[in-house]
């Protein structure tokens, strides 16, 4: 664990350093965490899904950016045809037929994030217009994830669905959730680093990062 700490004690240094505390990116995170790593039998993967309910309960995985140490940090993008996640945990493909139906579920939940909903709705569409048989499944998200002999951790950024897409697709690995919060609702915020493998989450790191006034300008820590 303790070397944990140090990588993610660097990661924070990389992140003030680029100043862009509220959401780093795959890239920067990456770059940053293979520097301790290269010795190392595991590797970090930095996973971000995108996603939509399509109805009360079931899940579509739309499309997925993954970054590992292996691919000189780039963010890789998962593409394949869209899945359903069922409640039940099993997988389905989502039906011609179907597709109207979710768009305009989706246009009702993102109606007052535009920039969102034409994120998500191009995304869609490109996915069902691929052509070969990529598929957002288990099998290729796992190639991805196990590319060579290092044992992946997955890290997300605030991720809560993302785990949850995870394991419905029978992916359990080692899982880390990297978020920043105000621990006493003082606008002073904390970057935490969280093992949420099992189903408690356990406080690895903590390291106030700014604090941010009122108007959303964010003060570094001097
Ligand atoms: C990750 O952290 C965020 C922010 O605290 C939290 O909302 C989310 O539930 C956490 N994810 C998991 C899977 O515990
Ligand atoms: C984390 O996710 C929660 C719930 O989705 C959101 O309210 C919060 O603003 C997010 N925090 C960060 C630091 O992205």
């Amino acid at each position: 664990m303790n070397r944990i700490i140090g990588i993610i004690t660097m990661t924070l240094n990389l992140i003030i350093l680029v100043r862009d505390t509220r959401e780093p990116t795959c890239s920067q995170l990456a770059i940053l965490t293979d520097e301790l790593i290269q010795a190392d039998k595991i590797k970090f993967v930095i996973v971000d899904f995108e996603f939509t309910m399509i109805n009360r309960k079931d899940l579509l995985l739309v499309s997925g950016s993954m970054s590992n140490s292996l691919d000189k940090y780039k963010p890789v993008k998962l593409e394949g045809k869209p899945i359903v996640l069922t409640t039940t945990n099993k997988l389905k493909m989502l039906q011609n037929r179907e597709v109207k139906k979710v768009m305009q579920r989706v246009g009702r939940i993102f109606r007052n994030k535009p920039e969102l909903l034409l994120l998500l709705l191009g995304q869609l569409e490109a996915s069902l217009k691929l052509k070969g048989g990529t598929i957002l499944s288990t099998t290729y998200i796992n190639q991805y994830l196990h590319t060579d002999n290092r044992i992946p951790v997955i890290v997300f950024w605030n991720g809560t669905t993302d785990k949850e897409i995870l394991q419905k697709l029978g992916l359990n690995r080692k899982m880390l959730n990297i978020t920043s919060y105000s621990d006493n609702n003082n606008n002073y915020f904390n970057l935490k680093l969280l093992e949420i493998s099992g189903s408690t989450s356990k406080l690895l790191y903590s390291s106030r990062i700014g604090y941010q006034e009122k108007n959303g300008y964010y003060k570094m820590p001097i």
